[in-house]
């Protein structure tokens, strides 16, 4: 299913988000080393317009391929890129769209998060026909722990608790998980719009608070969003790949939950 990315001009907003929502530093530095191991042909797949891999790819003068639905948001998404890449567009799906050819990096920021369910063993599937023998696919992942709740309560406790720390990067992926619907395996955007409006009403959070979040336009948004499992996800990846290595960024706030995977074939 085809989310709002263009139609709604979520991607108009993107700038907003940061912190988790964005390859870290330290996430940079460990797919830069990926990227230098293959050496100076290394061929580059991007899941995405993301403007941190293409700034990456831009700096180390490497030429990349990219694959997005939204030809829109891959050419506003250019105006964050400081080094632009020599890039090729391809405006396709990535559960269905098979190029001709193979590459030894696959990267996927949050692509999977952005998938339903039942749409992440078409991805695997699709992607390992597009990854070279001795290839890696790496997709960034935000994941969930077996029964892990939290309410919107409980995130701000947890974050007042913590001292001051930047409310939005230190509250988000939490709030996420408030209001996830373990059920369906989905969060609908929306509503952690809804929860930050109770938690207002509540006295619990301030209007400064709130509005770091009403500049996300996360109100009446339909948008739906995918946190696996964290077992869920290794077990769907060992179908199709071996696990070669699992990255957690270094910055404390991701504290574990947005792993970036290094897969490859089975085979291997
Ligand atoms: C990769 S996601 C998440 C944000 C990402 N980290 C980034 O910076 O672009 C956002 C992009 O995915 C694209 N997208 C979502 N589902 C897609 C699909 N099934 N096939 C191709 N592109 C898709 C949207 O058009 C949007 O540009």
């Amino acid at each position: 299913m085809r989310q709002d990315w263009g139609d709604e001009k979520f991607v108009h907003y993107w700038k907003g988000y940061v912190g988790t929502a964005r390859a870290s530093p330290s996430d940079l530095k460990f797919i830069k080393k990926k990227i230098l191991e293959k050496g100076k042909d290394v061929k580059i797949l991007i899941l995405g317009a993301t403007v941190e891999y293409r700034e990456l790819c831009g700096k180390l003068g490497i030429d990349v391929t990219l694959i997005d639905y939204s030809r829109y948001n891959y050419e506003y998404l250019k105006r964050e890129i400081k080094h632009k890449p020599k890039e090729r567009f391809v405006e396709g799906d990535w559960l269905t769209t098979l190029l001709n050819e193979k590459f030894d990096i696959i990267l996927a920021d949050n692509v999977i998060n952005v998938l339903m369910k039942g749409d992440l063993e078409k991805l695997c599937l699709n992607v390992s026909k597009m990854l070279k023998k001795n290839g890696i696919f790496m997709p960034r992942t935000y994941v969930r722990n077996k029964n892990e709740r939290y309410t919107g309560e409980k995130v701000i406790k947890e974050h007042r608790r913590q001292g001051k720390r930047d409310f939005y990067t230190w509250t988000i992926r939490n709030l996420f998980i408030s209001a996830y619907n373990p059920k369906e395996d989905y969060i609908i955007i929306k509503d952690v719009w809804n929860i930050l409006i109770d938690l207002y009403n509540k006295k619990l959070i301030n209007k400064k608070e709130l509005d770091v979040y009403r500049k996300l336009s996360m109100k009446d948004r339909e948008f739906k969003f995918f946190i696996p499992e964290r077992k869920y996800l290794d077990k769907t990846f060992l179908k199709f790949f071996n696990i070669k290595e699992i990255f957690y960024g270094k910055e404390e706030y991701l504290k574990g939950n947005l792993p970036l995977h290094v897969l490859n074939h089975k085979n291997r």
